[in-house]
């Protein structure tokens, strides 16, 4: 049975997508099957994983609408398995009649794949719920900020909610690492031990995993999305492409797959 797993912090630009593309290309390199799949109308983790995509219909609107099935919704890309979103935000607004359909459209294929993995935008949406309904697991890039661990505390908030257990039997837990990791100058690195002996302390008030590898703040992440490539495509031995490599068997020991 598939684990699906959401990426998700309720703040912009922390590296959900980056982070989407570089674990989905870390866990096929290690000969897991993924589907992954696209919800935020910026279509940025396609512009990535899928640069000259043109096969945008039917796609994940249709889905939720319940017009198509979910295997007519799968696309294949370079050896990637995806599904594509809609560019038109009103296109996804889930209304509370269609809220289950990921979930249970995902049932119907949960033999296919080891891992769904599921790029999220920021925003708490009708579909933001509905992929955390439909999922396992959540995995959460952050800055070593305030705002990121405010964003984390939100989170949990809602997952350890009773109301949403009940929803979601099957959800078995938040995973949090830091992108975007810098430790410049001796003023910041002492901001940083004290943000980070915070995040330490949250996690375990709220129950939350923190992860150890931590993905460097790195001009090679920006060199490969200018050229619409995964790190590992666009620079192996890059010390980002080591650490999402290091991250993936983490979060495959975290979600019980065995890890390395
Ligand atoms: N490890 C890194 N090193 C350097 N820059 C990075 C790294 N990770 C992400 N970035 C930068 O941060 C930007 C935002 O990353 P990304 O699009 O993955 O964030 P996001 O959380 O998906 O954003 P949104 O909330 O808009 O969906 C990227 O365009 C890239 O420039
Ligand atoms: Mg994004």
């Amino acid at each position: 049975m598939s684990i699906k797993i959401s990426i998700f912090t309720g703040k912009g630009g922390t590296g959900k997508t980056t982070s989407a593309v570089n674990i989905t290309a870390s866990l096929t390199k290690k000969g897991r099957s993924v589907l992954a799949i696209d919800t935020d109308p910026q279509r940025n983790l396609f512009s990535i994983i899928a640069p000259n995509f043109v096969q945008y219909e039917p796609n994940l609107s249709n889905l939720i609408k319940q017009d198509v099935g979910i295997r007519e919704v799968i696309q294949q890309y370079n050896g990637y398995h995806l599904i594509p979103t809609s560019d038109n935000q009103n296109d996804l607004n889930t209304s509370i009649e269609n809220f289950t359909a990921l979930k249970d459209s995902l049932n119907e294929i949960q033999d296919d794949y080891d891992i769904v993995l599921i790029d999220n935008s920021p925003a708490f949406t009708y579909l933001t719920y509905s992929s955390i309904y439909a999922s396992n697991y959540i995995l959460s890039p952050c800055q070593v900020t305030n705002e990121c661990l405010d964003a984390v505390l939100d989170l949990m908030s809602l997952v350890n909610n009773i109301e949403f257990k009940n929803l979601n039997p099957d959800f078995k837990g938040v995973g949090v690492f830091f992108t975007q990791y810098n430790l410049a100058s001796k003023r910041q690195s002492l901001l940083n031990r004290n943000m980070l002996e915070n995040f330490r302390r949250m996690s375990r008030v709220f129950g939350f995993k923190l992860f150890s590898t931590s993905i460097p703040k790195n001009v090679d992440i920006n060199g490969a999305l200018a050229q619409h490539k995964n790190i590992f495509q666009y620079k192996e031995k890059s010390p980002v492409a080591t650490a999402y490599e290091q991250l993936t068997g983490e979060i495959l020991a975290f979600v019980n797959m065995g890890g390395e």
